[in-house]
């Protein structure tokens, strides 16, 4: 099997997580490469310091521009606070290396187009895995294989209560100018969108409610600091033939613990999976609701076949999975990841969201995105 080098930049939570997926790799059957994770840049010292429990890493730096002078490298992974994504992305880019970037893809459209640009002929996708849950792919192949009938509506969501508390203190993701003007949107919004928009599901316009709930928290340092991104955003978007796709993404969703949730209903089908009941999928017909039980029937079989559970750290293998997969041109008709172009369909939904808050209307979409 090949095997494929990677630098992660960024090694905060997401760096983490990934050295965690590659680390279980035996795992998978059926994937034509082996990921090793062999570099680690990070500008805190105490970040790079995890790393070096993981055997494989043999480069530290401080500096990202020292990982991607590294011939060895084949794939970086990116995960940087929101305003460094243009200026890592495009220098990953333009370093030649492949690149599986982090959502939100850039800032804002603006910067999301920009990198779009410097794509050429490397193979870059966005990361986005909640698809990979066995219940969100049978949500995609119900869709696609099941008559509704007419469509009725869709709604999808990803909900978090980890902004609950007030006394939380500041992060870069709670401020625009590292997050984005779109806050929770840029946070969350790719993982709620990537789906629908496989399914055809594209938007026409938007009406957007969006909330600052809490407007400042502590700053760490005894102080305070204004919390100035949106906490909520829930988009009203009309899809051709006037049927609603209602978009929730949320920080202060009183409960919930990364809920990820789909649903589409028709006259004559339905079905709907969230990730907070993983082994449960619903569809409706002959005007029932039925229950199924999941197992890991996965879009790459594991070594154990399908008897247990899945989970977050599952569904980023198999995300990875189908990124190698594709990098190789080897994915046929199996899932693949979010593309470049609905990174920034996404932003397109996220500017007119932003567009429908200050005007109190719902604001249309270019149609050719
Ligand atoms: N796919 C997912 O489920 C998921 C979940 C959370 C976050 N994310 C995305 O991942 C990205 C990172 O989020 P996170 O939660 O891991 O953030 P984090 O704050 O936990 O980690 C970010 C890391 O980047 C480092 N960093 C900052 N500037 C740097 C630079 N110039 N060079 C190298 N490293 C630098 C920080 O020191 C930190 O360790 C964001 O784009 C976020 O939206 C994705």
């Amino acid at each position: 099997m090949k095997q494929l080098r990677v630098g992660v930049i960024g090694g905060g939570l997401m760096g983490k997580e990934v050295a965690s997926a590659f680390g279980r790799w035996f795992m998978l059957n059926d994937v034509p490469a082996v990921p090793e994770l062999v570099a680690v840049a990070d500008v805190n010292p105490r970040a790079l310091d995890w790393f070096r429990q993981v055997s494989s890493v043999k480069q530290f730096t401080i500096d990202y521009h020292e990982l991607l002078a590294n011939p060895e490298i084949d794939v970086v992974y990116a995960a940087v606070p929101h305003d460094l994504h243009e200026r890592i992305y495009s220098d990953t880019l333009l370093a030649g290396k492949d690149l599986l970037a982090e959502k939100p893809f850039g800032i804002d459209l603006d910067s999301a187009s920009r990198i779009e640009r410097h794509v050429g002929q490397r193979f870059v996708r966005c990361s986005s895995e909640f698809p990979f849950y066995p219940g969100a792919q049978r949500v995609y192949q119900y869709v696609r294989e099941t008559d509704l009938g007419e469509l009725l509506e869709v709604n999808a969501a990803f909900l978090h209560s980890s902004d609950m508390n007030p006394a939380k203190p500041i992060n870069w993701k709670r401020r625009v100018a590292s997050c984005g003007q779109a806050g929770v949107m840029n946070d969350l919004g790719l993982h709620v969108l990537h789906l629908p928009l496989r399914l055809g599901f594209v938007p026409l316009t938007v009406y957007a409610q969006l909330q600052n709930v809490v407007k400042t928290r502590p700053d760490g340092q005894g102080g305070t600091a204004d919390c100035d991104t949106w906490d909520n955003a829930t988009l009203h978007c009309n899809l051709a033939g006037d049927v609603p796709m209602r978009l929730e993404m949320k920080r202060l969703a009183p409960g919930e613990t990364n809920s990820w949730s789909l649903e589409v209903l028709g006259t004559k089908g339905g079905v709907r999976f969230s990730t907070k009941h993983p082994k449960t999928l619903w569809t409706y017909a002959g005007g029932a609701w039925t229950a199924t039980d999941l197992g890991h029937a996965s879009v790459f079989p594991v070594a154990t076949g399908g008897i247990f559970e899945f989970g977050f750290p599952d569904a980023l293998m198999q995300m990875w999975a189908s990124f190698l997969t594709e990098r190789e041109g080897l994915l046929g008709d199996r899932f693949g990841c979010a593309t470049p172009e609905e990174a920034l369909q996404s932003q397109f939904l996220w500017n007119a969201a932003l567009r429908s808050y200050e005007s109190g209307c719902a604001e249309p979409l270019p149609t050719n995105h």
